[in-house]
């Protein structure tokens, strides 16, 4: 039995999901910390771990893209430390720590196929990962890869998250940013539905990999959403569609599309008498909560200003900086404000990095060569 009053969560990551996260644990009453070093940098993360003492780390940090992931296509390095290095870091340090992990990755790392057509039966955690064409994706299937060996790692897949806010990270933001869409059903995280059940797992210290999507009815289409966000929203919302053909025109890197089975989070969560709301419900209740707290005028250039720029968190926080965190106890170096806690730099030294890493890397078999030749262990 999980006592409550013990937990003390440390998060890494202070960005759009990071805020959510903490939006949850403050509604669940739980404390935390936020870190703001570097999850590469190993001594540091080790030092942190032992000063903070948390029950259970969150780790949200990690590179999606500025202004999306097309950014991670010239820039190898920084994602590899980030979604390579740094998730397998803080995944080392927490198993040498005995600390719980929460580790949020992504389902992006599946595309339709003959097997899994549309309307077909959804990608479970079982099926090989099969998306690697796009340089984010790579580097969520070898971490993935790389975390799921360790016996103290919950791996929450989400994918095109939405919540209650107007955040350029925020699916139906991208959505409605743009006049032209493809027209392709997808499945989705919404997070406000769903990160009371991810507190559940992580407070029970569940492991293991998950696909955390929206559930019944399954997959929406892009028109579907924007149907919904037109119906709930922006009654002003014009789009047309265009293929997938004239949509990798204008990417430099393939996106996938793909539906996820989530019956494993959903009996996992119902064990713990926690059942996800169905995806409309869940999506109507994050709609009626942006009209109530939100701006919605619809002012597309200034949408597509704000995703295309995804301005740095700290410009944009995602949760209120004068927040108290109830745990932070431990003499920081530097405090910035009361959210935040840090405990040292260090310098970074990624040949401290876990061997696991290496190994992955090396024995690389993800038909992604150019990834493993440029990054020299
Ligand atoms: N949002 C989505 O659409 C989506 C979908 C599926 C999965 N995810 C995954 O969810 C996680 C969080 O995404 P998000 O939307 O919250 O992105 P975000 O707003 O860009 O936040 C990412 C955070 O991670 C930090 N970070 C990146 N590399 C780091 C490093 N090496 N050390 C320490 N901090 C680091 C960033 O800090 P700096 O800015 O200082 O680097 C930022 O605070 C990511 O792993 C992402 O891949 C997101």
């Amino acid at each position: 039995m999980t006592n409550d009053k013990s937990l003390k969560f440390h998060i890494f990551g202070n960005g759009w999901v990071s805020g959510q996260v903490q939006a949850a644990l403050q509604a669940a009453a739980l404390p935390y910390t936020v870190s703001l070093e570097r999850i590469e940098n190993r001594e540091a993360v080790l030092s942190e771990l032992e000063h903070i003492k948390p029950t259970n780390v969150i780790n949200t940090a990690g590179a999606r893209g500025d202004p999306n992931v097309d950014w991670c296509e010239s820039h190898r390095e920084e994602t590899i430390r980030s979604n390579i290095i740094g998730a397998s870091n803080v995944a080392d340090c927490c198993f040498l720590k005995g600390i719980h992990l929460t580790h949020f990755g992504s389902g992006c790392i599946y595309d339709y196929d003959e097997t899994h057509p549309w309307g077909g039966p959804g990608y479970t955690e079982q099926d090989p990962p099969n998306f690697t064409k796009s340089f984010y994706s790579y580097t969520k299937v070898v971490s993935e890869q790389v975390l799921k060996q360790y016996p103290n790692v919950l791996i929450l897949r989400i994918r095109n998250p939405i919540a209650a806010d107007l955040n350029p990270k925020n699916m139906i933001v991208k959505l409605a940013s743009y006049k032209k869409l493809i027209n392709v059903p997808n499945s989705g995280s919404i997070l406000p539905s769903l990160l009371p059940g991810i507190i559940v797992l992580a407070k029970h210290k569940e492991t293991g990999v998950y696909n955390c999507e929206k559930t019944n009815p399954g997959a929406f289409t892009h028109n579907e959403l924007m149907g919904l966000l037109k119906k709930h929203i922006w009654p002003d919302l014009a789009w047309s569609n265009f293929s997938e053909e004239e949509q990798t025109k204008i990417l430099t890197a393939p996106r996938c599309n793909t539906e996820l089975d989530t019956s494993k989070l959903q009996e996992k969560l119902s064990q713990y008498g926690y059942d996800i709301p169905t995806a409309h419900e869940a999506m109507e209740k994050a709609f009626g909560e942006i009209k109530m707290t939100q701006d919605v005028t619809l002012n597309r250039q200034e949408l597509y200003g704000n995703a295309a720029k995804n301005p740095a968190p700290n410009d944009t926080p995602a949760f209120p900086q004068n927040t108290t965190s109830p745990s932070c106890t431990t003499p920081p170096v530097k405090c910035q404000s009361t959210t935040f806690c840090t405990l040292s730099i260090a310098s970074i030294d990624t040949r401290l990095m876990p061997q696991a890493v290496r190994r992955a890397l090396l024995q690389d078999r993800l038909s992604f060569p150019r990834a493993s030749r440029r990054f020299r262990l």
